[in-house]
């Protein structure tokens, strides 16, 4: 096992922090369902005690995920273990991961703490928390940045405290391979217990280094990588969990290690984090981007199809990426439709089936071909879709270069209907400022994305919003043919999870 590298997924905490990313626990619990399918060792569920929804989102996947340890963040406080203890109670196999930061600038400016309090504090809080459970990681806050002979004696004593994992991060994106690599090296080199541990690695990518470091300490020793889907997590984010996994499998010959990934579900889960954060893939991302296997010159063309790996390294269908464009029509069937999704890796309830069919035989309707990326908008809209307190009944729009846009909209709740009218800046503006009218919910549009499920002038359009009320910043996201429904039922979308949580009976 000593070449099996673990795959350590941060999505839902570090790339939770991304900016513009906030995701419900439902959504969350989707997201820990397909990293199980994708393989990941450990997924980091959040941090509990950061806020409320946190920590009903790690309790959630602790008693729902099987087959992957469940982590949770929590600073070297009692109350932060012992609050994501009482998340992860449930988990089949829980670990706290615990962090404090030892470099000299954090020590001196944010925690003014001298050395010795520092280490006293770590291994007082790895004690704490391997009183709860078996595993437990210890983070040093800004290690690439830590003198490292104290970074040496801090990893030491954790080690002897009890820490099964200790993770090295290069917290600000700071390092570079050669140096991170070394850092790695010296620690296999000059802690004695250092066996007695898992290395494992969690880089930023502010200079564009996460992976490249990542790598370079794997191949100086350490044996868990720390990743985000898409490359989310905090600020530039953090290293990519498809590029390190494609290039430890397409340069096996270099890296000589393995990983569990089914790298068949990369693009799928890729998709679906993309969507539901609201976090658009970069059109040139390695792995995962439209154009990461789009071949436009010529001669690249002519040498792929005479032999493909002149210019291929990977194939498409390595990640997931699915092979057929056009799929369905106005004539396919319930059978073709189900098959389509399971070829697409969905596995619908018969219930599910049946509201996703009603759906595809309306946009075949509208839409002369139905690629798989409207199938996959289409389904994942309605999955994740929390039981709507407004539906859309009914929409109107005027507007034009000499118009005063306005809007009419019907909402219906329950089983009455209300209506109002409100005109706006743009036939968007407008309808959105009717349905406030109707919900009394108002707020902030911090975000408007529309984007082109595919191409063509039939194409769905996709409209992913990100609304603040209050305190609260959620998403919305809806397709449609039409870009002003579209955008209408992306705004409902994400209302109707502000107007949820106030419908919801409150604790006593
Ligand atoms: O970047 C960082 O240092 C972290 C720690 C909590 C591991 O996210
Ligand atoms: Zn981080």
């Amino acid at each position: 096992m000593k070449d099996r590298i673990i795959i350590f997924d941060t999505t839902l905490r570090d790339g939770e922090q991304s900016p513009g990313a906030s995701l419900t626990t439902r959504e969350k619990l989707r997201i820990a369902h397909q990293l199980v399918k994708l393989g990941v060792d450990i997924i980091e569920a959040g941090f509990p005690i950061a806020s409320e929804g946190d920590f009903e989102a790690v309790s959630k996947i602790s008693r729902v995920i099987k087959g992957a340890v469940v982590a949770g963040l929590a600073r070297c406080l009692q109350k932060d273990i012992e609050t994501a203890f009482r998340a992860l109670e449930k988990a089949e196999d829980p670990c706290i991961h615990i962090f404090l930061a030892t470099s000299r600038i954090h020590r001196e400016f944010k925690l003014k703490k001298a050395k010795e309090e520092i280490i006293r504090q770590a291994v007082k809080s790895v004690k704490l928390a391997r009183k709860y459970v078996d595993r437990v990681e210890f983070s040093p806050e800004d290690a690439a940045r830590t003198e490292l002979p104290f970074l040496t004696e801090v990893v030491e004593a954790v080690i002897e405290a009890g820490a099964t994992t200790v993770n090295i991060p290069d917290t600000v994106g700071y390092s570079t391979p050669e140096e991170f690599g070394e850092i790695i090296r010296c620690l296999k080199r000059e802690v004695s217990n250092i066996d007695r541990a898992i290395i494992s690695v969690h880089c930023h990518n502010d200079l564009g280094l996460a992976v490249a470091n990542s790598l370079s300490a794997i191949k100086n020793g350490a044996r868990q990588v720390e990743c985000c889907i898409n490359g989310l997590g905090e600020r530039a984010g953090n290293a990519s969990l498809e590029e390190v996994v494609m290039a430890l499998k397409v340069r096996k010959d270099f890296w000589g290690v393995t990983t569990g990934i089914n790298t068949r579900q990369i693009y799928k889960t890729s998709r679906l984090v993309s969507h539901l954060t609201g976090i658009p893939v970069q059109r040139n991302k390695a792995i995962v981007g439209e154009n990461a296997f789009a071949h436009e010159a010529g001669i690249h063309q002519d040498g792929i199809l005479k032999e493909r790996t002149t210019y291929e390294i990977m194939r498409p269908q390595d990640v997931g990426v699915p092979k057929s464009l056009l799929v369905l029509g106005k004539h396919s069937g319930r059978h073709a439709f189900n098959e389509k999704l399971k070829a697409l890796g969905y596995r619908l309830s018969p219930e599910e089936l049946d509201r996703s069919f009603v759906r595809f035989k309306t946009l075949a309707d509208k839409k002369k071909h139905v690629f798989d990326d409207d199938i996959e908008s289409l389904v994942d809209e309605q999955l994740d879709r929390p039981p709507a307190i407004f539906s859309l009944e009914y929409f109107n729009v005027t507007s034009g270069n000499r118009t005063v846009p306005t809007a009419t909209v019907q909402l219906r709740k329950g089983d009455k209907v209300f209506q109002d009218a409100s005109c706006g800046d743009g036939p968007v503006d407008a309808a959105c400022r009717a349905v406030d009218r109707i919900t009394g919910i108002t707020g902030e549009l911090l975000k408007y994305e529309l984007r082109g499920v595919t191409g063509g002038k039939d194409a769905l359009g996709e409209v992913v919003v990100q609304f603040r009320s209050g305190r609260r910043t959620v998403h919305g996201r809806a397709s449609s043919t039409d870009i002003i429904e579209a955008s209408v039922k992306a705004y409902l979308a994400a209302v109707n999870k502000i107007a949820a949580r106030k419908d919801k009976p409150r604790k006593k």
